[in-house]
């Protein structure tokens, strides 16, 4: 058995069908190994002589999935009559990717996505379970909107799913009856994006924050800054304003204020405070590294904002505007100096899918502001491995183990006999290039398209069934609503 130390690691004790195929076109280079079906689709799958990465470490194993769960973790583990063999030796297994924030427009905004067509999406991507946020329409901020949401969800997801519940002006006391195991989180926008859903009254926040049993999970932009920022825009471009003053407009001021005065409200209730997708250096000296299991306050990082630069405005224009900004070159590096050094806890994707026509009105405001990105989650962010910037245990501690800690998330997130087999063969370093015409999500295109990955998703298992492998969706509604251990 080979094993390997992965550098690093902090927090080696975790605190504790209906058949359906769609062909999808080919996105990523030809299978290295073959997958032996059993003739029914068995339930019992062994994967065979897999680089394991899980939990800080890489070890050569097999794996025997069964009944939904991992049962068994071994060398040389023999084969049952009925099984499905996975070859493989060339890739990598991981745990499937836990992305704690997703828009997947459900209800309300389907002509972009739903959840069965998003999370097709997302499977492909390496994502297993997906964490979704409150800007539908309805806004999923009382309770009979978030049970709503839930029973839209069964037997609709091809990842396991949970929904977040939405701060508002006047629904502090829908959140203080809120049961702490029917929301992963509360979601603040301390900013406001799409869907007007800004919580700007500062006696409000303090509210929540003092309510709040479960992680409150915010967007950080200080609205009075953006406006003053966009009234200067406008005095100075017209009605043509370029999309790379975007960043100018959502500054990085608008993120410090925001960041900070969460970070100052966390303090003073002891809430769990999880800051999602910072972009901006400044942000970063906010943070601090340390366990995962030890931190009252946590932050995040997107995918797009590991990736774009505002040199990429020139090119792709509105097409990458979202909230908040993708910034200057110096951000990024700080980012990823910040995922390196463990100031940053989670990579997520912040899914936000758009029409294309949504996307390209011509003019700067109405242009929606938001990107499709599950489909290329782990691809995306494996370039950061690829390249040599972080090690793949950290990115699997970024991705799966961190997302289940932080949200406490029941027997998912971990490689671990027992647990639910929810897993991704990964094949490392293939080049291979992204295309629009093999989106899944429904909006139909991806920021991405002409992009060169060296990551490609072989196969995603979500409850021991495979949804994903040879760029096709084998099972659409094999997700499972997420139980969070929360006492
Ligand atoms: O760019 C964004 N788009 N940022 C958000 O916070 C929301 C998202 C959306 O829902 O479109």
């Amino acid at each position: 058995m080979v094993v390997h130390m992965g550098a690093g690691w902090p927090c080696a004790a975790f605190c504790a069908a209906n058949p359906y195929v769609k062909a999808v076109m080919t996105q990523s280079p030809a299978s290295i190994t073959t997958i032996r079906e059993s003739p029914d689709m068995t339930d019992t799958i062994i994967i065979k002589d897999a680089m394991l990465v899980n939990e800080g470490r890489q070890q050569r194993t097999d794996v025997l999935v069964a009944k939904g769960r991992i049962e068994r973790l071994d060398s040389n583990i023999s084969s049952p009559a009925r099984a499905t063999i996975i070859d493989a030796q060339k890739l990598l297994l991981l745990p499937g990717m836990i992305d704690d924030q997703v828009h997947f427009r459900e209800p309300g905004l389907t002509q972009k996505g739903d959840l069965a067509s998003e999370s097709a999406a997302a499977v492909a991507g390496g994502i297993t379970s997906f964490m979704e946020m409150p800007n539908t329409s309805p806004t999923t901020t009382t309770r009979q909107a978030l049970a709503d949401k839930y029973a839209m969800a069964l037997n609709r997801c091809a990842a396991n799913y949970a929904f977040y519940f939405g701060g508002s002006n006047d629904n502090i006391e829908e959140i203080r009856r809120l049961p702490a195991a029917d929301a992963c989180g509360i979601k603040v926008f301390m900013g406001a994006s799409t869907g007007n859903m800004l919580v700007d009254d500062e006696e409000i926040l303090d509210q929540i924050f003092a309510a709040a049993m479960i992680p409150v999970t915010t967007h950080c932009e200080h609205t009075p800054t953006i406006l003053e920022n966009l009234e200067r825009a406008t005095r100075r471009f017209g009605k043509d304003i370029p999309a790379s003053a975007h960043p100018e407009i959502r500054n990085v001021e608008a993120c410090l204020k925001s960041s900070q005065l969460a970070i100052k409200l966390a303090k003073k209730h002891g809430t769990k405070l999880h800051v999602l997708h910072l972009t901006t250096a400044e942000e970063m000296a906010l943070f601090t590294a340390g366990d995962m299991c030890d931190k009252q306050i946590t932050a995040e990082v997107c995918v797009h904002h590991l990736h774009f630069t505002a040199d990429d405005y020139q090119q792709l224009g509105n097409q990458i505007k979202c909230n908040p900004a993708i910034k200057e070159a110096r951000h990024r590096e700080a980012l990823i100096k910040a995922v390196v050094d463990g100031r940053i806890d989670i990579i997520a994707t912040d899914h936000a899918p758009h029409l294309p026509a949504e996307k390209n009105t011509g003019n700067y405001i109405s242009d929606a502001a938001g990107l499709p990105l599950a489909q290329h989650a782990l691809p995306c962010a494996y370039e950061l491995v690829h390249t040599g910037r972080i090690s793949i245990e950290r990115l699997v501690q970024m991705t799966a183990h961190n997302p289940a800690i932080r949200f406490q998330v029941s027997e998912r997130g971990f490689i671990r006999e027992g647990y639910f087999a929810d897993l991704v063969l990964l094949q490392p370093d293939l080049a291979w290039t992204v295309h629009n015409d093999q989106c899944l999500s429904r909006c139909g295109w991806t920021p991405f398209a002409g992009q060169e990955f060296h990551g490609s998703i072989h196969t995603t298992m979500v409850n021991g069934q495979i949804v994903y492998s040879g760029n096709k969706i084998h099972n659409h509604t094999n997700g499972q609503r997420l139980i969070f251990d929360r006492h």
